[in-house]
């Protein structure tokens, strides 16, 4: 996909938030939990969604799409625990089926996960946290292997609050009776509509602060659920309007779930008006807005997936910003691109310092992540000229249904292209 952005026009309008990917990813992944029949509503229409689905089906789930963003899943035939390396290579959450095939059927099996290349992204607390209820796993030739031991409940306690390996535990404990315990778990809004669906469909599931207790069952029943709005995708539109400058509401997303992104643009002197289920945000542009600090840290810290759209903003701010990346080690690749537009970043192993400039020049740049893609395409709205930003793998579209679309629709003169073989060699080359 290519996309070529001509910069200075202001937006104006609003854009309705799809659900959210990262809670649709989970939710998808717990229907292997039960026979029955589970219908999502909300589930946004993005590339890593699709992927899911397909992942599903290969191992004996239907799907069937009954309307726009509300799906059926149902085991159509009998399930096996060995999805297809092809799609699992194409997206990280598969990993999260390894504990509830393993319970379900009594054994697995998954390769490491591909996904964003934004860290080496280990998986050793989900195998942690999988040991601890009694699966046997092993490592046998560039895939992972669990086996159902004396499977039990137990107290795992995960060193670092990661979401994946919350969701991955509490899935699996969701199908073991007794009381699992996990000390330390990520608190983010896509974990807690996990815990509603699994509680929906059966298990018992507590949440206090620090802990989360899971009470599970020998089967799980089908229900209906759904998907909490995409609080990352609300963020991306607002931060669009902010650098841009103009007013741009952002309808049926959830402020609770912004709050780090709302008075951290606040604090930088941008107008910011929530309302129930919206959020509006009232900006004069580059240059209109102060420098600040921020830090991504674990939910309810600043949210890692905004850090991106927030560099790009801070590359026009007046006067200097420092943003540190405590999540992922390796979460600037789009800095050097941004750099490439006129941005003045310096970084210093997971700290970026910014002065901001004037403005930014549009120029040819590469995506190499889904929410870089978001950010690049953010600070080509106040790019002089046109920036064309080479996105070969597809990935804004594995986590936005319609970016370019959307903004459009606010005012933005952008030009959404498939992209020429030529092309795609030349950013090879580049
Ligand atoms: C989820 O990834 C999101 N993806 C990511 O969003 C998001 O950046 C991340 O959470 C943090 O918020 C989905 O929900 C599908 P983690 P996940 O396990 O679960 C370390 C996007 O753009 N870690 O919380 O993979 C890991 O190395 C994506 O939508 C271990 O050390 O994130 C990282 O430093 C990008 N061992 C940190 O935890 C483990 O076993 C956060 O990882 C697992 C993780």
């Amino acid at each position: 996909m290519k996309l070529t952005v001509y910069g200075g026009r202001r937006l104006f309008g609003e854009v309705t938030v799809d659900g959210a990917k990262n809670a649709a990813l989970p939710l998808l992944a717990a229907t292997v939990l039960t026979d029955d029949e589970v219908i999502l509503e909300n589930v946004p229409d993005v590339g890593d969604v699709r992927t899911m689905i397909a992942l599903l089906e290969s191992v004996g789930k239907r799907v069937s799409a009954l309307d726009p963003g509300v799906y059926s899943i149902r085991t159509g035939r009998e399930l096996v625990g060995i999805p297809p390396d092809s799609l699992v290579r194409k997206l990280r959450a598969s990993f999260l089926l390894l504990g509830p095939l393993m319970v379900r059927l009594g054994y697995s099996q998954l390769p490491l996960p591909g996904g964003c290349p934004i860290g080496v992204r280990p998986v050793d607390l989900h195998l942690k946290g999988l040991r601890a209820l009694g699966a046997q796993i092993e490592s046998r030739g560039g895939f992972w292997c669990a086996a159902a031991g004396q499977l039990r409940s137990a107290e795992i306690h995960l060193d670092y609050p990661s979401v994946g390996a919350t969701e991955q535990i509490m899935m699996t404990a969701a199908l073991i009776p007794g009381r699992t315990v996990i000390s330390n778990p990520a608190q983010d809004p896509e974990v807690h509509d996990l815990a509603r669906l699994l509680i929906k469909m059966g298990a018992g599931i507590m949440i206090e602060p620090g802990r989360l207790h899971i009470e599970g069952a020998k089967t799980l029943s089908g229900t209906v659920h759904t998907v909490i709005p995409d609080r990352i995708n609300a963020g991306t539109f607002l931060i669009a309007g902010a650098i841009a400058g103009g007013d741009v509401t952002v309808r049926r997303c959830q402020p609770l779930h912004l709050e780090a992104l709302l008075s951290k643009l606040d604090e930088l002197g941008l107008t910011v008006q929530e309302h129930v289920e919206s959020v509006r945000v009232i900006s004069d542009g580059p240059g209109s807005f102060a420098g600040g600090r921020v830090e991504a840290r674990p939910y309810p810290g600043f949210p890692t997936d905004l850090q991106p759209q927030m560099m790009a903003l801070l590359s026009v701010a007046r006067g200097s910003s420092v943003i540190k990346e405590t999540v992922w080690e390796s979460r600037f690749a789009h800095a050097a691109e941004l750099a490439r537009m006129g941005a003045q970043i310096r970084l210093e192993g997971a700290t970026a310092y910014l002065e901001g400039v004037r403005g930014l020049v549009g120029t040819q740049v590469c995506v190499n992540d889904v929410r870089a893609g978001a950010a690049l395409t953010l600070a080509g709205l106040v790019a002089d000229g046109a920036t064309v930003i080479i996105d070969r793998d597809e990935h804004i579209r594995r986590g936005y249904r319609d970016l370019a679309g959307e903004l459009h629709r606010l005012g933005a003169a952008i030009i959404e292209e498939t992209l020429e073989e030529k092309e795609v060699v030349g950013t090879e080359a580049r």
